[in-house]
């Protein structure tokens, strides 16, 4: 028997007030008048394991997962995309007929996605990416840039130890280098990366002075605000710039048409949507 349900899908944090997936899935939902529901999963720790059993009894399809579960959800996961292995963390799940769940990870394929879009004329292999932050968001976008074919990363952290850990894992293509010496690396670097919070609202700033060649591409994992101070100081500079908006935009399309099966487009009513 076909599945007697309307599909269902969602986003799994705690808290979850905060996500813009909702509004994301909601509107590409209504535009392909697809029969299906993107909800809002405020679901604690100690619950996670139990509901990655309950959800797909009661239809849920799929889910992004956000933090805490980042982690937890690839070790629990019966399928794990090699992607999401090599960043460590997942984003995006779909259940199983088995009743198990894959997990992937789409910030990568986002990130690189985003850039494609708001910066076409961007050629991978144009020369080195500074990558500022050794987060998790970091490991997402060091896989990108690799899987995309940067011939070299240089790498920088407040925290020095973590970059080095990051090199080990993900190879000889990154070079780390010292937080003290990122303005210097901006001249020798054809993308410029920040993957740090420094700059979001409420944040401390980042500390940089670019000295990029004119084609150089910067971009900014922050979103709020759209225009961070080194978004600006590139853009006054006369430099290419891509905000990080369209990175949260673009890491949703893979879970989208896995779930409800038409494969969306990131288009500028979207973003409007997601910045109300
Ligand atoms: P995410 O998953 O968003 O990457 P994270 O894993 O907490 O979050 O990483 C935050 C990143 O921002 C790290 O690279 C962190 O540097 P440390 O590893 O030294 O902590 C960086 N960061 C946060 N606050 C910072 C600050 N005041 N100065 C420099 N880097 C900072």
């Amino acid at each position: 028997m076909k599945n007697p349900r309307v599909p269902l899908a969602g986003v799994i944090g705690w808290p979850i007030s905060h996500s813009k997936s909702p509004r994301i899935h909601g509107y590409w939902l209504s535009q392909h008048d697809v029969a299906g529901h993107y909800v809002p999963l405020g679901i604690a720790p100690e619950d996670f394991t139990e509901m990655m059993q309950q959800l797909p009894k009661l239809g849920f399809v799929g889910a992004n997962v956000t933090i805490p579960h980042k982690e937890a959800a690839l070790e629990l996961a019966t399928e794990v995309t090699p992607r999401a292995k090599m960043i460590g963390a997942a984003n995006t799940l779909e259940f199983l007929p088995d009743g198990g769940f894959r997990a992937d990870n789409t910030d990568g394929i986002g990130f690189i996605n985003n850039l494609r879009q708001r910066a076409p004329d961007w050629d991978a292999g144009a020369g080195p990416a500074l990558v500022l932050g050794a987060g998790g968001a970091s490991r997402a976008v060091l896989w990108s840039l690799l899987d995309a074919g940067v011939p070299e990363i240089l790498l920088a952290n407040r925290t020095r130890a973590r970059a080095d850990a990051l090199r080990t894992e993900f190879g000889d293509r990154i070079s780390v280098i010292d937080w003290s010496k990122i303005s210097d690396a901006t001249a020798e670097s054809a993308l410029v990366v920040n993957t740090t919070s420094l700059g979001m609202s409420g944040q401390p700033p980042l500390e940089i002075t670019l000295h990029c060649a004119p084609d150089a591409l910067v971009t900014d994992l922050v979103y709020a605000p759209l225009t961070t101070d080194l978004l600006q100081q590139a853009q006054d500079k006369g430099l290419r710039t891509v905000d990080g908006l369209g990175m949260l935009l673009h890491q949703a399309v893979p879970g989208f048409e896995a779930w409800f099966g038409v494969r969306p487009e990131v288009d500028d009513t979207l973003r409007g949507v997601v910045l109300k």
